[in-house]
């Protein structure tokens, strides 16, 4: 029985949604109230027991390492002045784990970031968190999916239910739920990535959590680009089900799209009530708000 320890967080996209908001800075810094997304997936990866954790990063992606490396002019500046609850903070975000980076040199898609990785991953199953998608769930969703990876020693992606006109956005499967009483299971038969309406096999869409067995590198390298002309790991899930089973997991837990202008503001908006400091103040303020008149 193999046990996953690894965990990778493809960074590299160009967050072209968000222009000009990311021409010199990674989408994956944008900060949810006062956190960059990706260290929600990154406190997910850790609370889930997960020990290796390595990101992909790209050209201009230099504030992410940054990010998690130990700052010393600015903790040496915070203990002068006093301010040990920031010192403790910011301390605590270089203390959290250690993490190696890969280069992605070109922006080829998420399955070619993948694959760059293929070398750090020791042929070992592992775990792939996309920032983009911050999920608030108890037990985290990847611990969700590690639980049925450790019963089942196959690859696991999360599902979720979208409106059929949003099925054209996501990697969607054809699946049937399994019947021995595993709630939310399901067997995947086919998957496609961004289907038209009419082609859309369920609206049952892939989003940004998978346990993957290292079999997935060999069929990200036969793979050729696909939607978007990038290479997409969608097309090589579907490559490994000639071989092996693929199960979707419709995870019990919140998704938020942060990868999208309107999910980003809306998961904003639900983190800042949620907020113990700024929670009430912010309650206050929208509800004093008369909407008609922005
Ligand atoms: P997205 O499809 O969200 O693409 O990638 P993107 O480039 O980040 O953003 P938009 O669509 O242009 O606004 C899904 C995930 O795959 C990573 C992204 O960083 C994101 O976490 N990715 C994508 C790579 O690491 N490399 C790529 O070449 C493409």
């Amino acid at each position: 029985m193999t046990r996953v320890r690894r965990a990778l967080f493809p960074a590299a996209g160009l967050g072209t949604r968000f222009l000009p908001a990311t021409k010199a800075q990674p989408k994956e810094m944008l900060p949810l109230v006062d956190k960059p997304i990706i260290q929600y997936a990154v406190e997910e990866a850790i609370a889930s027991g997960l020990e290796n954790l390595v990101i992909i990063t790209g050209r201009g992606k230099n504030a992410i390492e940054d990010h998690f490396d130990i700052s010393y002019e600015l903790e040496k500046i915070l203990e002068e002045r006093g301010k040990s609850d920031l010192l403790d903070l910011v301390r605590a975000v270089s203390e959290m784990v250690h993490i190696a980076y890969v280069r992605q040199k070109e922006a080829l898609g998420l399955g070619h970031a993948i694959l760059v990785a293929r070398d750090l991953m020791n042929d070992e199953p592992f775990a792939v968190l996309l920032g983009d998608d911050v999920i608030e769930a108890n037990p985290p969703c990847i611990r969700q999916m590690i639980d049925i990876y450790d019963r089942y020693q196959v690859s696991v992606v999360a599902l979720m239910e979208v409106p059929v006109e949003e099925t054209t956005r996501y990697g969607i499967v054809k699946a049937k739920q399994m019947s021995n009483g595993d709630e939310g299971l399901f067997e995947i038969a086919d998957m496609v990535e961004k289907p038209p309406r009419d082609k859309a096999p369920s609206n049952l869409a892939i989003i940004g959590r998978y346990i993957l067995t290292p079999s997935v590198f060999d069929a990200l390298a036969e793979t050729g680009t696909g939607s978007g002309g990038e290479i997409q790991l969608t097309d090589a899930l579907r490559r490994m089900l000639a071989n092996e089973r693929i199960l979707g997991y419709k995870f019990r837990g919140k998704r938020h799209d942060a990868g999208d202008k309107l999910g980003f503001l809306q998961a904003t908006i639900e983190f800042a009530l949620k907020n113990e400091e700024l929670g009430p103040a912010f309650r206050a303020y929208l509800k004093s708000i008369d909407l008609d008149k922005i």
